[in-house]
């Protein structure tokens, strides 16, 4: 059976520094925002090049946060691609704001910049890209878009770890930059975690009191804040990670490029462009007959997933909100897509075995 992830696997090359990491954690008495989280958040910001970030517990609250920073009034629209997970929606209605759902470029799963401008309304304040899959999105006509309106911009790094647009890191373009370490990312923790990125040493204030109760110093509480600080054993795990986090991506790209030059014209690719550094958190095709070609795969010893099944705007959770939202670029996404194994633990020959088999379908 090839497996489409294995946490165990992927994370055994790391375990005798995170031990040690464990060790030295526990040793140190200290659990809460210490040392671990302090030289995380230096190092994380270092390998972007900006100058700050903010050790959050999850993707999610990285988001969250970083929409509640910018102090938008209730009401106020946030535009959103319309496939991306629903993390990035449940953000924007987390702060009592209302998502603008944009539909993706069916070649590159990322929002269509040519779709933006007919949703800008007077109360448009921000926009949500999303590097889905570890592509980035097609930043020039987004960022003209950006500043031609005065929007503020969030990036959604969550599945993009390192990917990088005209050999600029995501996370880097916009405001603000949120991360998920959830342990399936390209650089996982060994639970819950996100970050934030950013030069705007403002928003960096307002962020570090919202993830703790609103306060910088202990017991003087300056906003309505949250306890939503990235956790200092996962901060620890990070920080051993994080030295390998080029490699992981390197990896993953090298697995990419088999799929991409061996799997046969039938399943639809994701494009290639030298001005896009793809890290492949997933790496999916798209085919007609999704359902019958996972079944088949499943029979022949391969395991895959769906991201996603469902279309945001069809979800239970969504209605009364999205509910005379059309998404058929979106809907024929979710209808037609499949995630192949590409995991850190995956060897070249567990990709050739796949592709021989999906050629036979
Ligand atoms: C695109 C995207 N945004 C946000 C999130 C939320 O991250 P988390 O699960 O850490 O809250 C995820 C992942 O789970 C994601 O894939």
């Amino acid at each position: 059976m090839i497996e489409f992830e294995n946490l165990r696997k992927s994370n055994e090359p790391f375990f005798e520094d995170l031990r040690k990491s464990f060790e030295q954690t526990l040793n140190s008495g200290w659990y809460i925002l210490g040392d671990n989280t302090k030289n995380f958040e230096k190092e994380f910001a270092a390998y972007f090049g900006v100058k700050q970030c903010i050790g959050v517990n999850s993707g999610l609250d990285a988001l969250t946060l970083s929409l509640m920073s910018l102090d938008f009034e209730k009401g106020d629209e946030v535009i959103v691609p319309s496939n991306t997970f629903i993390a990035t929606i449940n953000s924007i209605l987390q702060n009592q704001l209302k998502p603008v759902l944009v539909e993706p470029d069916i070649r590159t799963y990322n929002i269509d910049p040519n779709k933006i401008e007919q949703e800008i309304t007077p109360r448009t304040k921000a926009i949500t890209v999303v590097h889905l899959y570890g592509k980035p999105c097609d930043m020039d006509p987004i960022l003209e878009i950006v500043k031609k309106y005065d929007l503020k911009l969030v990036e959604d790094c969550a599945q993009a770890h390192g990917a990088m647009y005209k050999s600029k890191k995501v996370g880097t373009f916009g405001d603000l930059g949120a991360f998920s370490f959830y342990p399936t990312k390209n650089l996982g923790a060994l639970g819950d975690g996100g970050a934030i990125v950013t030069n705007n040493k403002n928003l960096e204030k307002i962020i570090r009191k919202l993830r703790n109760y609103g306060s910088s110093v202990k017991y003087y509480n300056d906003l309505i804040g949250f306890n939503s600080r990235l956790d200092e054993m996962q901060a620890g795990f990070l920080l051993v990670k994080l030295k390998k986090l080029d490699e992981v991506n390197e990896h993953k790209r090298k697995l990419a490029q088999i799929y991409l030059k061996n799997l046969k014209d039938d399943f639809i690719k994701p494009i290639v462009d030298p001005d896009y550094y793809d890290v492949y958190h997933i790496f999916n095709v798209r085919h007609p007959n999704r359902d019958k070609l996972k079944q088949y795969l499943l029979e022949n010893g391969v395991k895959t997933e769906i991201h996603y099944p469902v279309s945001p705007n069809k979800q239970k959770s969504m209605k009364g909100i999205l509910d005379n939202v059309s998404c058929p670029i979106s809907e024929e996404i979710h209808r037609t897509t499949l995630s192949l194994p590409i995991s850190y633990f995956h060897i070249e020959d567990d990709i050739y075995k796949v592709v021989e088999i999906m050629n036979k379908f």
